[in-house]
């Protein structure tokens, strides 16, 4: 994003120190969702990747992925698709782990939602160690659809999460607004 409008989108992102949990400092984009001129160009920069990297839907990862995601899809004309956390979705899903720093975690997608010959965008908020969003990688390449591209608002380079990503992307781009 060039000048003025990444201005706007850092100015409605603010740090809190300690959430949530000591340490961490997260990243809030609840300024951001609150102006509709910044949530409007991060709407426009979003559904432009999608039209860039022809994607026929986009998965969104909760929560702030559905957030951000939704209006993305809707504005670049294509569908919208959940990836929860375990134990949300109804029907028939399908689940893929993840390590977190103690334990693991899991995400799921519901079985019917896409398949061949969909070309799917990730969108999400934050990339922070890639755990999230390498395991959407594999969930949606295992319902036979294909991961055209992964956009995320905020990257936070020190955490290695694009490294983590990159080795199962292979050529796949990763975009950090
Ligand atoms: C945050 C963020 C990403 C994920 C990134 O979600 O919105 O989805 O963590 O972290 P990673 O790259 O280390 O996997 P969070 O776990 O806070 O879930 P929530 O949006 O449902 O609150």
């Amino acid at each position: 994003l060039a000048g003025g409008d990444r201005e706007l989108l850092l100015n409605g992102i603010r740090d809190v120190p300690d959430h949530p949990k000591a340490g961490v400092v997260f990243k809030d984009i609840t300024p951001l969702l609150a102006d509709p001129r910044a949530f409007s160009v991060l709407t426009d920069a979003l559904a432009a990747a999608v039209t860039r990297v022809g994607a026929t839907a986009v998965a969104g990862l909760e929560a702030r992925g559905f957030i951000i995601g939704a209006p993305a899809a809707v504005r670049a004309g294509v569908g919208f698709v959940p990836v929860r956390k375990a134990g949300k979705l109804p029907g028939e899903t399908v689940g893929e782990s993840y390590s977190l720093e103690y334990g693991t975690a899991e995400v799921e997608l519901q079985a019917d939602a896409i398949g061949p010959g969909d070309r799917v965008l990730i969108i999400d908020d934050v990339l922070a160690t890639g755990g999230t969003a390498g395991a959407s990688v594999r969930l949606i390449r295992r319902t036979g659809a294909e991961v055209v591209g992964v956009t995320v608002l905020l990257e936070l380079g020190f955490l290695g999460g694009r490294e983590l990503l990159l080795e199962a992307l292979d050529d796949v781009p990763l975009e950090a607004l």
